[in-house]
């Protein structure tokens, strides 16, 4: 199919300036040594973090990211941060609609697709997450569950090239729980059958999907190599370089 997985850490609300820069540089040091990594590589910093680390990543093909973007372009959302603003801070990937922006925040699918429309206008790729809670899969709804916030969520005019899904199973998030490749694999498959819906199969074909929940250094290459995921992304496995490399390096 093409993709080129994307490895993807996601620091969530962790790390000072000097934890940042060691981490950035450290993951940038160790892809200047291997030009040739089988994936992309993205960190999404903390907003305090954002410059700062895009200017020790600069050349260095690491890419930036924020874990969040407000749906408006500018104006009066004190606290908040605009699609713009994360660009011109040297990113050019956002995380949307994460489950703990969702439960911490109460964001909703129409708000998740806002934002993702808003990220595109300013030329960012957005990264939507969606998930199910351990209650929905318990009660049988993974699979529709993840179909009803896929379809709310993904913005008019993704595609490929500016739209990547996160699948991140709420109770695999930091639980040290991780979905069985079997249960991967099938929530992956649904969702690009239902994105083949929305976009078309040819197109659908082309979106990279990736896991979250638990990927780590010893768990990663199994994952990562089902068919239908397409790179990672990790939180706690993200915050130290030889883990986070380790997991890049197991996209073969
Ligand atoms: P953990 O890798 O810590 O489980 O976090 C996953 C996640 O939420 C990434 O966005």
């Amino acid at each position: 199919m093409g993709r080129k997985p994307l490895i993807a850490g996601n620091w969530k609300m962790n790390g000072l300036k000097a934890d940042g820069l060691a981490l950035a540089k450290g993951v940038a040091a160790k892809l200047k040594g291997e030009p040739g990594l089988a994936c992309e590589l993205l960190v999404c910093p903390p907003f305090t973090l954002i410059a700062a680390v895009a200017d020790a990543v600069a050349g260095s093909g690491v890419a930036v990211g924020g874990q969040d973007c407000h749906a408006k372009v500018s104006g009066a959302h004190t606290g908040d941060t605009s699609p713009a603003m994360l660009v011109d801070a040297g990113c050019s990937y956002v995380i949307l609609g994460h489950s703990e922006r969702r439960t911490d925040h109460g964001e909703t699918d129409a708000l998740v697709k806002a934002k993702a429309i808003a990220a595109h206008a300013a030329s960012l790729k957005a990264i939507v997450c969606i998930g199910e809670t351990l209650v929905q899969r318990d009660a049988g709804q993974t699979i529709a569950v993840n179909q009803t916030q896929l379809r709310g969520s993904w913005p008019e005019g993704g595609a490929a090239e500016n739209t990547v899904i996160a699948y991140e199973p709420v109770w695999a998030i930091g639980t040290g729980r991780v979905a069985t490749p079997e249960q991967a694999q099938e929530v992956h498959a649904a969702i690009r059958a239902e994105l083949g819906q929305i976009i078309g199969a040819a197109e659908a074909a082309k979106v990279r999907i990736l896991y979250g929940g638990s990927m780590k250094p010893d768990n990663a290459a199994q994952l990562i190599a089902l068919p239908d995921v397409d790179g990672g992304l990790i939180g706690g496995a993200a915050l130290k370089v030889e883990d986070f490399w380790a997991i890049a390096k197991s996209c073969g």
